[in-house]
C-alpha cells in the first residue's frame, strides 16, 4: 500500500483534477485504489457524482473521529472513496497534539487491501493537510505555469517540510511538482519550464498535463480521462503520469496499453 497526498495551499492549481484522473487511471490499470477526500468542499464527490451528503460509513470524518471498521464507498471496479463535506472543517484548526488522528485510524482500519491511496486536500495550510501528510508515503504538488507559481510551490514545499518535522512517525517523500494546465503555445512557457527544471531538477515530473477543454468539461459530465478516446491527448498524458508515478513509488509494472498505441 502506497499513500500519496496531493497538496498546495493555492486553489485552482488542479489538486482535485489530478486526484480524480489519476485514481481512475490507476484503477483502470488494475490497481486497487482508494480516494480519501479531506477537503471540506468535497469536490471529488461532485466530480465523480458521489453523494457526499450521505453521512454514512464512507465519510472521511469517521477517520478523524478515530472510528474503526469504516467502509469506503464504491465508485467502480478497483476504485473506492472516503468522501468529505463541510463538516470535516471542524478538524481544520485542531493542532496535532499527542499524535495524528489519521495515523490512529489507518492503524485500526483494513486499508492494506489497497495498492494506492490518493488523498485530496484543502487549499490551505491547515491541520487537515498535516493529517494527510502524517499518513502519506509520498506527496506531490500541482502547479500552473504562471508567474507566481514558483512562489506558491516554494511555500507549499516549506509548509510540507515544517509539518513533517513536527509530526511523529512520518517521513513522506516529495515526489515532485506536476505542471498542470500547460499551453505550449504561450511564449513564456519554455522559459518557465527551464526555470523550474533549474530549481527542482528531478523533482519536476517529466510528464506535464496540457490544458484541454475535455478536462475542463469533465466534471460537468462526471467524466474522467478513462472515459475519453484512447488517442485523446489528456488520456495519454495521464497514463504517462501514472506510469511515472508507479515507477517512483516502486509499483513499477510497465504500462504498455496506451504507449503501444503511440508507436
Ligand atoms: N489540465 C486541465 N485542463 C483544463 N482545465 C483544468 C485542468 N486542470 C484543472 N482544470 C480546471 O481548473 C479548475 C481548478 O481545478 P481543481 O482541480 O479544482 O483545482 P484545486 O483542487 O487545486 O482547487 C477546475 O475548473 C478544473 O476543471
Ligand atoms: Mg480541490
Amino acid at each position: 500500500m502506497k499513500t500519496i497526498s496531493i497538496i498546495c495551499q493555492k486553489g485552482g492549481v488542479g489538486k482535485t483534477t489530478t486526484v480524480v484522473n489519476l485514481a481512475t487511471t490507476f484503477s483502470t490499470l488494475g490497481y486497487k485504489t482508494l480516494i480519501l477526500d479531506l477537503d471540506p468542499q468535497g469536490n471529488v464527490s461532485t466530480y465523480l457524482n458521489y453523494d457526499k451528503n450521505d453521512n454514512n460509513d464512507s465519510n472521511a470524518i469517521n477517520l478523524l473521529e478515530k472510528k474503526s471498521n469504516i467502509i469506503p464507498g464504491n465508485i467502480k471496479e478497483n476504485l473506492d472513496i472516503l468522501s468529505s463535506n463541510t463538516q470535516i472543517s471542524k478538524f481544520n484548526d485542531e493542532k496535532i497534539i499527542g499524535g495524528s488522528k489519521l495515523q490512529f485510524a489507518f492503524q485500526n482500519n483494513k486499508f492494506e487491501k489497497y495498492d494506492l491511496i490518493i488523498i485530496d486536500t484543502p487549499p490551505t495550510m491547515s491541520s487537515l493537510v498535516q493529517e494527510a501528510l502524517a499518513v502519506s508515503d509520498f506527496y506531490m504538488i500541482p502547479a500552473k505555469p504562471e508567474f507566481l507559481a514558483v512562489e506558491g510551490v516554494a511555500q507549499a514545499m516549506d509548509f510540507a517540510k515544517k509539518s513533517v518535522s513536527s509530526i511523529h512517525n512520518t517521513n513522506p517523500l516529495f515526489l515532485g511538482v506536476l505542471l498542470n494546465q500547460i499551453d505550449k503555445r504561450r511564449s513564456s512557457y519554455l522559459e518557465f519550464v527551464s526555470e523550474l527544471e533549474y530549481l527542482l531538477a528531478d523533482k519536476l515530473f517529466t510528464t506535464k498535463i496540457s490544458q484541454t477543454t475535455e478536462i475542463a468539461d469533465g466534471p460537468f459530465y462526471a467524466k474522467t480521462v478513462i472515459d475519453f478516446k484512447d488517442d485523446s491527448k489528456s488520456k495519454v498524458e495521464y497514463f504517462d503520469l501514472a506510469n511515472e508515478i508507479l515507477k517512483k513509488v516502486g509499483l513499477n509494472e510497465e504500462i504498455t496499453e496506451l504507449s503501444d498505441n503511440r508507436h
